[in-house]
């Protein structure tokens, strides 16, 4: 016979399946909404110059190769690299979800997928590297950095079309 005061075992089971199950379908829900964001590596060490390679982004999406601090990013045809850094105080950025661009995780500043800044602390956009292609391959100079507002027209040249 069940007592209504204690706990009924079939009951407790139901209920961590419950859980379980609504666990599961919020991580599902949380990792679909981070969009592609890659973590990757230079192809080699750095060359003589300093620079370094990577594959060609096959599609929109953000990789960050922490090694070299470096993000790089392809949206709408266009492949840009950034500074880890965020302009402001040199806190890492992070890629916003759907690929909707960066933001700054000490003050929150924001930018667009192409590094230009939308608001908060920071009083440039972000720090675009040297870039150039090489067939199928990105080369990416991770020293040179061009801030918009010391040098405004190498920093707007510094992407890839593809
Ligand atoms: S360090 Fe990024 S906004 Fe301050």
């Amino acid at each position: 016979m069940h007592d209504d005061a204690s706990p009924c075992s079939g009951c407790a089971g139901r209920r961590d399946f419950l859980k379980t199950s609504l666990q599961r379908v919020a991580a599902i829900a949380a990792l679909s909404a981070v969009g592609p964001v890659h973590a990757i590596a230079a192809l080699a060490p750095r060359g003589a110059n300093g620079s370094v390679r990577y594959a060609l982004p096959a599609a929109d999406g953000v990789s960050i190769d922490s090694g070299n601090e470096v993000i790089l990013c392809r949206s709408n045809g266009e492949v840009y690299a950034f500074a880890l850094s965020c302009p402001h105080q040199n806190t890492a950025l992070k890629a916003m979800p759907k690929n909707a661009g960066f933001q700054c995780t000490r003050h929150k500043s924001k930018y667009l997928p192409n590094g230009t800044f939308v608001s908060g602390r920071a009083t440039r956009n972000m720090d675009r590297l040297h870039i150039t292609r090489d067939g199928a391959q990105i080369i990416v100079d991770p020293d040179l950095p061009y801030e918009s507002d010391l040098d405004p027209a190498k920093w707007a040249a510094a992407f890839v079309k593809i």
